[in-house]
């Protein structure tokens, strides 16, 4: 399948698709985020979280200093952070491992840095600044979960 890509013109409809997500996701499911600094993963989480567990939304700010903050919602979220790690092995000795394939879902930026410890059926969405504030976002499905989700997506998205 070929990624679906997508551009959105301001934080607030990359903030609105991250929602629409959100609202569909199911326990287990693992997105791992990359692309550019100031790319709009963090903006795009914020929206996930609205979609999925609304009470918390207005927490999410980026977890670089923690690594990982946990959103509360059936199911719960997990969001990563990995810009500051070098490499699989550090984050196996922190115990991150436990949380991927587990009952929550989990969101990773930076999920590159992950090497092997990167679960085989992940939803991959890549950001590339298009311009001031153009954000061309693409979907990739690496596994039959994922594939599910994106054409989820794909239903609900409005053709105009
Ligand atoms: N279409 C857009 N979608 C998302 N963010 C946008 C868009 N246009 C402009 N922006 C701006 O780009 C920035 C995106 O920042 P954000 O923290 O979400 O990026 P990030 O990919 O998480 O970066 P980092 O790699 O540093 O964690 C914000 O300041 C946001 O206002
Ligand atoms: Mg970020």
């Amino acid at each position: 399948m070929r990624p679906l890509s997508l551009i959105t013109a301001s934080p607030a409809e990359t903030e609105d698709l991250g929602r629409r997500l959100g609202s569909i996701l199911k326990k287990g499911i693992f997105i791992a985020l990359k692309g550019e600094l100031g790319g709009g993963k963090t903006c795009f989480t914020r929206g996930i979280v609205a979609g999925s567990a609304p009470e918390s939304s207005y927490l999410v700010a980026s977890p670089t200093f923690a690594i990982m903050n946990e959103y509360p919602g059936t199911p719960p979220l997990y969001h990563f952070d990995f810009y500051r790690l070098a490499c699989g092995h550090e984050i196996a000795e922190l115990g991150f491992e436990d949380y991927f394939n587990g009952h929550g879902i989990c969101i990773a930026e930076w999920a590159d840095r992950l090497g092997e410890l990167l679960p085989e059926d992940r939803l991959e969405i890549t950001f590339t600044i298009a311009g001031e504030e153009r954000r061309t976002i693409s979907f990739e499905a690496s596994g039959p979960d994922s594939l599910t989700l994106i054409e989820r997506l794909v239903q609900g998205i409005p053709t105009e």
